[in-house]
């Protein structure tokens, strides 16, 4: 298949990224790092989450973070919801899209939220039906799609259970998540084969995390695959609770690069995402994990010195 010719990023450091800090970011931060984003050109930036802030203390501030950032026309903003209580504020901040999750893997729902999948994704009826209600885009986001911490392979058609039961609660894009960063190409490529059979390959996008420096390759097998919908965080923020030493979504400046590279189209100023990429690792003490955002910087400095 002929790669795709233009790609959305949706841009996720403000919310996976940050979501996993230990210090309080404050919301001056958060605020400053999605206005560089949204300069920059995204069209879809996961800004905040509406959970619970006793489980993720450092989202407790999304509704200030929504009321405070200029919001470039037409860019989608969109939060997590977990429940109504998490919609009633989507909607009260304005947000653009909500998200809700649910795992291909049996024993990740049961351990985390000690209940079956089945189960934890008919709780989001009553929250699907009222986006809709509302005319608010709704994502769903498949987790543990590539491999599981506790069960490790999840198999393809968990995945695709996951989807359908997403599509039939209305959801307008669907993510394939690798969670803890275990994905591999060939699996990648299987996953796809199989979800684009029950869902539009158009409204399929790819989360990678990059625990096991994968997810470039992932990507690339993704968009073999005619998918073009990725998500990507800033300098490479975040990290995963649930699978020791796992690290953040794939840095989006390495996206940016490889995409450039390809010739294909993003709309995005890879230069700003750099700037904010510095921005945030600088804000927050956090070493940028992106290996072109470090390039360019060094590139620039370097340049600069020289001048
Ligand atoms: P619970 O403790 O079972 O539920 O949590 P609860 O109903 O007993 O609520 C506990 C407290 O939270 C109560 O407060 C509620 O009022 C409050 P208290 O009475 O004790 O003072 N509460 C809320 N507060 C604000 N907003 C809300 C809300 N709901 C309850 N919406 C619950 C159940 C679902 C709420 C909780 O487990 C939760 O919030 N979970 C979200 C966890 C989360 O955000 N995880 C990370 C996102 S998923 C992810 O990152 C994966 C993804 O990136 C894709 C991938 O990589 O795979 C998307
Ligand atoms: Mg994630």
């Amino acid at each position: 298949m002929t790669l795709p010719a233009t790609v959305k990023i949706v841009e996720v450091g403000p919310r996976d990224g940050l979501q996993n800090e230990k210090e309080f970011v404050s919301t001056a931060i958060k605020i400053e790092l999605i206005d560089r984003l949204s300069a920059a050109g995204f069209p879809n930036i996961e800004a905040a989450s509406f959970v619970s802030p006793k489980w993720v203390p450092q989202m407790a501030d999304g509704a200030e973070v929504m009321a405070g950032i200029a919001r470039r026309p037409g860019a989608i903003y969109s939060v997590l919801t977990p429940n109504l209580r998490g919609f009633e504020g989507a909607l009260a901040a304005r947000a653009d899209e909500i998200v809700i999750f649910g795992a291909a893997s049996e024993a990740f729902s049961q351990k985390n939220i000690n209940c079956s999948i089945a189960e934890s994704i008919e709780r989001f009826v009553p929250l699907a039906q009222a986006a809709k209600e509302h005319g608010i885009r709704i994502r769903g986001s498949v987790s543990c799609a590539l491999g599981c911490p506790y069960q490790g392979e999840v198999p393809v058609a968990s995945v695709v259970d996951v989807v359908e039961r997403f599509a039939a609660l209305g959801c307008d894009e669907i993510d394939i998540a690798d969670t803890i960063g275990v994905g591999t190409p060939g699996r990648t490529r299987e996953v796809y084969e199989a979800v684009t059979k029950v869902f539009p390959r158009e409204r399929l996008s790819g989360h990678f995390h990059d625990t096991y420096g994968q997810a470039l390759a992932n990507i690339y097998a993704a968009l073999q695959e005619g998918i073009a919908i990725f998500h990507a965080s800033v300098a490479g923020l975040g990290g995963c609770p649930y699978a020791k030493g796992a690290t953040g979504n794939v840095a989006t400046e390495d996206v940016l690069y490889l995409l450039n590279g390809l010739g294909i189209q993003t709309g995005i100023d890879l230069n700003q995402v750099v700037a904010a990429g510095d921005f945030i690792s600088t804000a927050i003490g956090r070493n940028n994990v992106s290996r072109a955002g470090k390039a360019l910087l060094a590139k620039q400095r370097s340049e600069s010195a020289c001048a």
